[in-house]
């Protein structure tokens, strides 16, 4: 069985790192190229030239109009993936086709399908709208995670680490102190973590960008649509300020964190993470601000996981872990990912045969 969760979508990059140059992404084991044709859509093509195994993204590789010419002798392919000409031979052999994936564009992300293409439906990937929505303003990036993906899905599922990882960013007592609640939408494979906050700190992170002076109502709401989407619903206001009978809420300030988990190998992942928030609209000093903040927070993470998965891979396995109440969100996560794994699979067989 494949060590990743198969047919299933997953984040490559940012529509805004794919264009006219050859970019190469390894995805679930599985090395892939991407580029912009000349009508602007993104095709996504095995990054390995059939005749040789030479890499389309490796220079002197190039695009020819809407052709991929492999830089070592000339193989050239459409966007399709489809080899349109060889040299010094008129008949291109049938079987000369780089594997093809389907791939979508969405909220600013490029949405790539592992797995039977057959599978993939395009309404069954899960949206982040705010990245692409004029009443936010978002600020993004992406960090190599030398750790397995599942290391970082633990972490997200449980954001009572900010108190102690992102102590001055984050973090402040109130997080680990109040309790959460973990609802599984079991059918539909969500997890839903919360942590309501009444009276808390202000961590800098928020008091800067939205002035807050004092404390504060913190709201914390994940959303993790396995295997790749993680959403953290982040609400905050002076305290008491709550949003209104109508369902409206002009005393809040809101922030969607959005997190992308893409296992690059067994034991790597793309950190993808995007703030977009629905006040400073367009204040770049904010903007610069919860970008190297975020930043910051993010490569706190991955100094932490990057140790820890040096840790579990050199010590034996088998180690019995101990889990508390703030884990049971990372727990659910775990099993959905395991069901999801099998099911990955046996489809993977069935296409197969
Ligand atoms: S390896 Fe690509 S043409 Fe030979
Ligand atoms: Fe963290």
């Amino acid at each position: 069985m494949s060590l990743f969760v198969q047919n299933q979508w997953y984040v490559a990059a940012y529509g805004a790192d794919v264009g006219r140059d050859l970019f190469s992404r390894t995805v679930c084991g599985e090395s892939i190229l991407f580029w912009r044709t000349e009508g602007g859509v993104v095709t996504a093509m095995s990054d390995r030239c059939v005749h040789r195994r030479f890499p389309l993204s490796q220079s002197p590789s190039h695009l020819l109009g809407d052709t991929v010419v492999c830089g070592y002798h000339g193989f050239t392919y459409g966007a399709d993936g489809v080899c349109v000409g060889v040299p010094g031979q008129a008949r291109v052999p049938r079987t000369a086709r780089l594997t093809a994936y389907p791939v979508v564009e969405q909220d600013s992300f490029v949405w790539v399908w592992i797995g039977d293409p057959s599978g993939a439906e395009a309404t069954a990937i899960p949206r982040a709208p705010w990245l692409d929505d004029e009443g936010y303003t978002t600020v993004c990036g992406m960090e190599p995670l030398a750790a397995r993906a599942g290391l970082l899905v633990d972490n997200l599922l449980d954001l009572s680490h900010e108190t102690y990882l992102h102590g001055g960013y984050i973090g402040t007592p109130e997080v680990a102190n109040t309790p959460i609640t973990t609802e599984v939408d079991e059918e539909g494979g969500i997890i839903y973590v919360s942590r309501h906050m009444d009276d808390a700190d202000c961590p800098p992170f928020y008091a800067k960008s939205t002035g807050i002076q004092g404390r504060i109502t913190r709201w914390q709401d994940i959303e993790y649509l396995p295997p790749c989407l993680y959403l953290l619903h982040s609400r905050v206001a002076p305290t008491g300020v709550l949003p209104l009978g109508d369902g409206t809420d002009p005393g809040g300030f809101h922030v969607e964190v959005v997190y992308a988990v893409t296992p690059e190998t067994e034991n790597s992942t793309h950190d993808f993470w995007a703030v977009a928030r629905d006040f400073a609209l367009g204040d770049e000093g904010v903007s610069d601000f919860l970008r190297e903040s975020n930043r910051t927070v993010v490569l706190q993470d991955v100094v932490a996981l990057d140790v820890l998965e040096k840790v579990i891979a050199s010590e034996p396995a088998g180690y019995q872990e101990l889990s508390i109440n703030i884990d049971t969100g990372a727990l659910a996560a775990r099993r959905i990912l395991e069901r999801m794994a099998q099911d990955g699979a046996t489809a993977m067989e069935a296409a197969a045969r």
